[in-house]
Parts: structure tokens; C-alpha cells; sequence
């Protein structure tokens, strides 16, 4: 593996609607995103990603792009946008933007061209099919649920969205549409961006012509993973995208990969691959069912240790991962990460030293490093996000009572991490002076950012000591570099791993319960560089661990 710049940062993603409200209308926007590039500089950031803010009529957040040249005025101009980059310059920190070109919003003009042309020019942007013998094209269900088909009115025709309707896909085959995209990726590289974080890609390249597969549930559909399963070719498009964009610029790129072929990985993320790294998602994933949320497990926290030493094993040396417990599409990492009852302070630094000294590239939610937990919803209403709604009447659909699907939303919603950012106890935890578009969590007045920066022994503070440990010249090359071996992997509510180098070892360890437990120590301890507790046990060789006790040792 090639030592790229980027291996020793540390990224946080910041999902701007829920950031920091500058005009007082309740959203979120690019003035309040410069306004604390200096609170992200002193936490250690280096990287930082925004999810869309390009114009949209925001049907999936922003995920819904109807001008790709153009910034929301809901977040602010092309002159913010100009001077948030230069404002991050300027602190040596790097602006990721959200590439979205799986799809477009229906209020694109090239969606709009297409649909008073289905046979022209722009239909060929998309997917436009006739109806077979009465029958949808295929029987394909979209992510947030029912048909990917959406009649085009006044014909026979229908267009194709894995996603929302308002989310047509664009025909990645046509290379005049590939043109089209690699001029706008070039556009914005041009102007200083940093790079992308690249949105569902793996969905570029369907399975053709077009067929159906085996239903999975009543609905008489089947999900879109099956199709993509069987669909081939995908890295064609991505390294023709690499090549005339990225490359380039050596841009900075995340993929959003989800279900990649396994021989795939070196293609993606290896030294010349597609992608400087993507995500890891196997702990996110875990336990999901074909039938929906309602039907997912609890993840145990052995079950967490096996997905994450798994990601580890199948990455090894071919490149580098990037490591999350949450983003802007899943629940509070500590809400779901620690068992019901056990997320407090401690519990919470444990969790995020097993997570931070992970292989890989760190990537902070905004939030996280408060440790924000899941909001409790009420009802339904309550939920903005279009795949918690869905979610919710599949729920109702298979049977569930509406207390069923509503504990089953308020686990998985997308809006746990969407509650607006909580800079302070104050009414609106300092978001905004108007009416948020998303209700503040109220445990906004205990878990906020002003009260951790006075408490030295916040989960705040805590990240940044890992942070600094992460950029500390003495450590840097292990912390960064070193292999991850698991140690007593198959002890119970135990999470351990040596990171080593042929110059130093780190023993990583972390007691995931209450209850304490002892750990015979492998050799002897030489510095003992993180702790979420005043003291630590040792005895001979003996380490007592305590109630979700984590340490990070430097060992002989
Ligand atoms: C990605 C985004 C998610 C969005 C979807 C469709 O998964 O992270 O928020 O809904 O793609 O663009
Ligand atoms: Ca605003």
C-alpha cells in the first residue's frame, strides 16, 4: 500500500441543514459552517465532507439534486460557498462535497427536457421504458419502497428510481450523460474542492436488459441488491470517472460503496483504485432483513467486534478503510452500538476508542464527538425522513401494532442523527434563534458542547485526547500505519486488538459491560496513553478492567 497525505487525517462529516443556523431560519447553512471552522480546526479536523447543498427541492435532504452548478439559497450563495473554501485554506483543512450522480431531482432540466421529450435528446438521460403487456418493466422495489417505476403521464412510458420518485437515475450507459458529469466533477476540482464523497454509487450500473427477479416479500417485488448482485461492469464507469476527474486533481475520494464484489476491493480502494477509500458499513448492515426494520435484530457487542475484525481481515493491506459508528442515514452510534441501559459517558469513550483506533481513516458525524444519542420520537409525525415513513408502513403492513412500528422507527430512523447540532443549553441548544426545521433533542441540556468544553472529562475532551494521539510524531506511524491483530478475540463482552509496527506495539482493549472483568496481560505495560477512567488496576499481570472500562497501552 502507497503512503497517501491523507492516511494520518482525521474527517468530519457535517450534514449542514442541522449544523448551524446563521439568519435565524431555522436551517442550517454555509455562514454557520464557517462560523465554527475554527471549533473543527482546535478538535483536530482535517477533512471535512458536506452532505449536499446543492439546489434541491429537497425530497431526500439534498440527495436530490436539481442544479448541480448551483448552491440552495436555503444554505446560502456561490459566494459563501467561494468563501468557505477559502476559509478553510486558509486553516490548512480540505472541503469534501457530496457527488450525487446516481440520480437527479424530477426538477432537473434535463428530467424536465426529458419528460416533454421522452424520445429525445434528454430521455436518454434516463432510464424510460414501455410497459410489457400492461406490466411494469420489472418488478424492481425501489430503496424507500414500492415500484422503481413512475408512469410518465399522458403515456405508456414509465422512468426508473431506485430511490424516491423525485430521485429519476441517470442512464450511466449514455456516455453523452458520463460527459456531462465528469465536466461538472472537473468544475467544482477547479475551483479548490477537496474532493467528493460519492453517493450510492454502486448503483450506476444495472443489470441489462432489463428482467425480473424472485419477489421477496407480498408486494410481489424484489429488492434492488438482488438486481445489483447480477449486475456487472460497474468499474468500467469508474475508472473511466476516476481517470478524466479525480485522478487529475489527486482528489480526495469516499465512496458510498455498498455491495461490491469482493474481487472487486483492490479495484476500488487499492493503489490506483477508484476511490481513495470508502466506507466501511458491515456493522450497519448487521442483522438486516429482507422484511424491513421491524424485523431487525439488536446488534451484542460481540456481534460488533466480529463486523468490525471481519471489515479488517478482508481490507488488510490492499488499502484503507474509512471507520464510522454513525452518519447522517443511521441512528446515534452509541444508541445502537451499546446495549439499552448502558450508554453513559464511559460506555460512550469506550465505544469510540474500539472505533478511533481502528485501521483506517476516522470519520466524526457532527455530534458524535458530544456523544449525541437518539432522539425519542412520539409518533409518527414526529419523523421527517421518507425512508422512516416507509419503513413504518411496512411495519403496519406485516401486522406490527403502531407501538411495534414505532419503536422499530425510533431504533433505525434517519432522523436520530439528523436532530439538529447541540452547541448549548439554551432553548434551541444555540442552533438557531427561529424555529428549527427538525426538533432539538431535549437532552440538549446536559449533552452539549459548551458544558463539555468546561468539563474536562466530557466525551469531548475525550475525543480530542484521540485525536491528538492520532497526530502525536511518537505514535503517529502505529496509530496510522500499524497492523491490527485481534487479541483474545473470542472472549465474551471483550473487544482487544494489538496495532503493530517493528518499532512499537499498542494493545487497544476495551470491557464492553458493567461488569468488570480480568484480562491476563500479554507483557508488560510501558505507557499507558488513554484511559476513560482516573485509574487503571494492574496487578502482577493481571488487569481488572472496570464498567466499560478502555485503555490504550503502549506494551513491550
Ligand atoms: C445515500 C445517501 C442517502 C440518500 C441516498 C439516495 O445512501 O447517503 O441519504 O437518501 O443515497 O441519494
Ligand atoms: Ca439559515
Amino acid at each position: 500500500m502507497k503512503k497517501k497525505w491523507w492516511h494520518e487525517k482525521v474527517a468530519y462529516q457535517i450534514y449542514p441543514k442541522s449544523f448551524c443556523d446563521s439568519n435565524g431560519d431555522g436551517i442550517g447553512d454555509i455562514q454557520g459552517i464557517i462560523s465554527k471552522l475554527d471549533y473543527l480546526k482546535d478538535l483536530g479536523v482535517d477533512i471535512i465532507w458536506l452532505s449536499p447543498i446543492y439546489c434541491s427541492p429537497l425530497a431526500d435532504q439534498g440527495y436530490d439534486i436539481s442544479d448541480y452548478y448551483n448552491i440552495d439559497p436555503r444554505f446560502g450563495t456561490m459566494e459563501d460557498m467561494d468563501q468557505l473554501l477559502a476559509e478553510a485554506k486558509k486553516r490548512d483543512m480540505k472541503i469534501l462535497m457530496d457527488l450525487v450522480v446516481n440520480h437527479c431531482s424530477d426538477e432537473h432540466e434535463w428530467f424536465q427536457k426529458a419528460m416533454e421529450d421522452p424520445d429525445g435528446k434528454y430521455g436518454k438521460y434516463f432510464y424510460i421504458e414501455e410497459s410489457k403487456d400492461g406490466k411494469l418493466p420489472t418488478n424492481w422495489r425501489s430503496y424507500f419502497g414500492g415500484p422503481v417505476w413512475e408512469k410518465i403521464p399522458g403515456t405508456d412510458k414509465y422512468y426508473l428510481h431506485l430511490f424516491h420518485k423525485k430521485q429519476p437515475d441517470l442512464n450511466w450507459e449514455n456516455p453523452e450523460l458520463r460527459e456531462e458529469v465528469y465536466k461538472m466533477i472537473n468544475w467544482w476540482l477547479d475551483k479548490g474542492l477537496g474532493g467528493f464523497r460519492i453517493d450510492a454509487i454502486i448503483n450506476i450500473k444495472k443489470a441489462l436488459p432489463f428482467r425480473d427477479y424472485p419477489a421477496d416479500r407480498e408486494d410481489g417485488l424484489s429488492r434492488p441488491q438482488t438486481m445489483l448482485a447480477d449486475a456487472h461492469g460497474v468499474g468500467v464507469f469508474l475508472g473511466e470517472m476516476r481517470d478524466r476527474t479525480f485522478k487529475k486533481y489527486d482528489a480526495f475520494t469516499a465512496g458510498e460503496v455498498f455491495n461490491e464484489k469482493p474481487e472487486e476491493l483492490p479495484d476500488f480502494i487499492g493503489d490506483d483504485g477508484y476511490f481513495s477509500t470508502m466506507f466501511d458499513f458491515n456493522e450497519t448492515i448487521w442483522g438486516m432483513s429482507d422484511k424491513g426494520w421491524y424485523d431487525q435484530p439488536r446488534i451484542t457487542p460481540d456481534d460488533y467486534k466480529r463486523c468490525c475484525f471481519e471489515t479488517q481481515r478482508k481490507i488488510g493491506e490492499v488499502g484503507f478503510i474509512s471507520n464510522i459508528i454513525e452518519n447522517h442515514d443511521e441512528p446515534r452510534g452509541v444508541s445502537r452500538y451499546l446495549p439499552d441501559g448502558e450508554c453513559f459517558d464511559t460506555s460512550k469513550k469506550m465505544l469510540a476508542t474500539m472505533n478511533f483506533m481502528l485501521k483506517g481513516l476516522p470519520f466524526i458525524y457532527q455530534g458524535q464527538e458530544l456523544g449525541m444519542e437518539n432522539i425519542k420520537f412520539n409518533s409518527i409525525d414526529d419523523i421527517d425522513d421518507i425512508s422512516s415513513k416507509d419503513e413504518y408502513q411496512v411495519a403496519l403492513d406485516a401486522g406490527c401494532s403502531t407501538e411495534e412500528a414505532m419503536k422499530a422507527v425510533s431504533m433505525f430512523s434517519r432522523d436520530n442523527a439528523r436532530t439538529p447540532f447541540q452547541w448549548d443549553d439554551s432553548e434551541n441548544a444555540g442552533f438557531t434563534t427561529g424555529t428549527p426545521w427538525l426538533k432539538v433533542n431535549p437532552n440538549h441540556t446536559t449533552i452539549n458542547l459548551k458544558a463539555e468544553q468546561a468539563d474536562e472529562n466530557s466525551v469531548f475532551h475525550y475525543y480530542k485526547k484521540l485525536i491528538a494521539l492520532r497526530k502525536d510524531p511518537e505514535y503517529k506511524d502505529v496509530v496510522v500505519y500499524g497492523e491490527l491483530i485481534p487479541f483474545l478475540e473470542d472472549r465474551h463482552n471483550l473487544m482487544a486488538y494489538y496495532r503493530k509496527t517493528d518499532e512499537k506495539t499498542l494493545l487497544v482493549i476495551g470491557n464492553y459491560q458493567t461488569a468488570e472483568q480480568d484480562v491476563t496481560l500479554p507483557s508488560s505495560v510501558k505507557n499507558l496513553l488513554i484511559n476513560n477512567y482516573p485509574d487503571v488496576k494492574i496487578n502482577g499481570n493481571i488487569l481488572t478492567l472496570q464498567n466499560y472500562q478502555a485503555l490504550v497501552l503502549e506494551i513491550e
